[in-house]
């Protein structure tokens, strides 16, 4: 069964699907790509003559085609023995205006495989499928004084227009503690409330039909061949892109908000892990560092990495949706499939420096 390990990764020309794919074939599997090279994600990657980005693993099968269109799904499916479904809208802002889109491309998406996938006639014995933190909306909490675990809701307008930045009962300031997977989840957005429908909908598909399925809930992704022009890439090739043209990065809040930032390679490791492994299994995991940060000391690493003596310029007002922290506990995938994260922060940023710097480049 080994040899004939054949995946079908969607989304696979993208960030984390090429990644994948790279780490796929090194362990031996078979790999096809099902992607439609969107513009707003692969705009700035160089490209072969058909479009796809030259960045893509050559010995992967290639296949063009939106999983929207009728028999897509379907023709990619012979042989395939195992499925990674990563195509998907991502735009936490834009999916709240493009709401319409944002359901179609990510929930009905996902029905129409899952339709296919209900008639049986393939060979899939496994699925992962990318979850996100969105769905979490705010992180876990405690309260100090008695050291009750809090699942908050969103600050209220009112509490961010005070620029009352943390989450408080009563006069009592809570703790940001590492998130549980148990946690009640609170998506605040069309994309988080597509991405919790779609881990359900793949979870809950895959247990009737007794094909074992995994959701990672990937927290803050980072590293090479991440889209960089599009607005919705994250905070640290953002701010990358300021230090080299000598501007200082614009902080929201006071900059003491945690994420957890995961490199790239850690994120495909997790997804490798869940596909080798055998047993039956319908369950969710986070994939995170482990090592969560603040936006401020995102800033000053950075400017440090890059040589520039450019402080940060802390803006003290809130970006519409943003939670103020959440970060991973990770213990439970690697009790489950043992994987743990292996790449160091710093060397992982200097990659995606040599990223931001190789896309802006002017080609020959
Ligand atoms: C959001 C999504 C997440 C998605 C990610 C990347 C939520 C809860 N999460 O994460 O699913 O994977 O976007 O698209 O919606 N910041 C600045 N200055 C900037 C940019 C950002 O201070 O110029 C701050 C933000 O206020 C935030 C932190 O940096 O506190 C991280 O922002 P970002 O990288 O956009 O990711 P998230 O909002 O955490």
């Amino acid at each position: 069964m080994m040899s004939n390990r054949h995946v079908l990764i969607t989304g696979g020309a993208g960030f984390i699907g090429s990644h994948l794919t790279d780490v796929l074939l090194e362990r031996g599997f078979r790999v096809t790509v099902l992607d439609d090279l969107l513009p707003q994600v692969h705009a700035d990657a160089e490209c072969d003559e058909e479009g796809w980005p030259v960045y893509l693993n050559k010995a992967a099968r290639r296949i063009r085609g939106n999983l929207l269109d009728e028999g897509v799904f379907e023709a990619a499916l012979p042989g395939v023995t195992h499925l990674v479904h990563l195509a998907a809208s991502v735009g936490v802002g834009q999916s709240m205006t493009n709401i319409v889109d944002y359901t179609r491309n990510n929930v009905m998406v996902a029905a129409m495989m899952l339709e296919v996938i209900s008639r049986g006639d393939h060979q899939i014995e496994r699925m992962a499928v990318a979850s996100s933190m969105s769905i979490y909306g705010e992180g876990e909490y405690v309260r100090p004084s008695d050291g009750a675990t809090i699942a908050p809701p969103m600050r209220s307008h009112d509490q961010v227009e005070r620029r009352d930045w943390d989450h408080h009962l009563g006069a009592e300031v809570l703790e940001p503690v590492p998130t549980r997977e148990e946690k009640l989840l609170q998506p605040a957005s069309i994309y988080a409330v597509n991405k919790r429908d779609h881990e359900e909908m793949f979870l809950a598909v895959g247990r009737a039909l007794r094909i074992p399925t995994v959701a990672l809930r990937l927290f803050n992704a980072y590293g090479s061949r991440q889209a960089l022009s599009n607005p919705y890439t994250g905070v640290a090739a953002i701010f990358i892109s300021r230090l080299l043209n000598d501007q200082p990065p614009l902080v929201f809040e006071d900059g003491s908000q945690r994420r957890d930032f995961v490199h790239v390679l850690d994120v495909a490791d997790a997804f490798a892990a869940v596909l080798e492994d055998d047993s039956e299994i319908w369950d969710v995991f986070n994939v995170g560092s482990g090592r969560p940060i603040t936006v401020r000391e995102m800033a000053a690493t950075l400017a440090r990495l890059l040589g520039k003596n450019i402080a940060p310029e802390v803006l003290n007002r809130h970006r519409v949706g943003d939670i103020r922290h959440c970060f991973p506990a990770i213990d439970k995938i690697e009790k489950r499939f043992g994987v743990r994260p292996r790449r160091d922060f710093e060397v992982g940023m200097e990659e995606l420096i040599g990223w931001v710097q190789h896309v802006r480049r002017p080609p020959d």
